[in-house]
């Protein structure tokens, strides 16, 4: 079984929303990753049963999606942005110093995105969807560091399903 009890029922109840239960792939898929962090073999098969796909319709499906997570991440996912205006405004040197810094912090997972649309004022990451800009590899850190110390608040892996924002 890969949603709990309390879990399957709202799942059942995300299913009864939508006249073709095919549409409710992603509002499942969230609530999964909100459980467990990451979509597990589990769920896709679970979520597959529930609306009448494989669950390959159902990887294939999540797959186009980099916000769903396939392996287990940290609590803190931070996207990275290297895409042409954060790469020449030191999007990459950001990365390269968080990968190192966080390279054995499993509370933190360190990811490479495309643009993020914050062309503006980059370069740009994101902590669990949240937006920072102009950053620097200090900045950077200083930023994930208030939420490791609970001075920012995050949001949950899928981007707000599980509430917050910065605190
Ligand atoms: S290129 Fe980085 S936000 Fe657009």
């Amino acid at each position: 079984m890969a949603f709990t009890p309390e879990n399957l029922l709202l799942a059942n109840e995300i299913v009864a929303r939508y006249p073709k239960t095919k549409s409710a792939i992603l509002p499942l898929a969230h609530l999964a990753q909100d459980q467990d962090g990451y979509l597990t073999q589990d769920a896709m098969r679970e979520i597959a049963g529930m609306i009448g796909v494989t669950p390959a319709e159902v990887l294939g499906t999540c797959s186009f999606y980099t916000m769903f997570k396939r392996d287990e991440v940290g609590r803190l996912v931070v996207s990275v942005c290297t895409n042409v205006t954060c790469l020449v405004m030191g999007g990459p040197e950001v990365l390269e110093h968080l990968e190192q810094r966080y390279a054995s912090d499993k509370e933190v997972t360190i990811e490479e995105v495309e643009c993020l649309a914050a062309c503006g004022n980059a370069p740009a990451m994101q902590v669990n969807y949240e937006f920072h800009e102009s950053l620097t590899p200090g900045s950077a850190t200083e930023i994930i560091e208030a939420y490791k110390a609970g001075e920012l608040t995050a949001r949950g892996v899928s981007g707000g399903v599980a509430g917050g924002g910065q605190g």
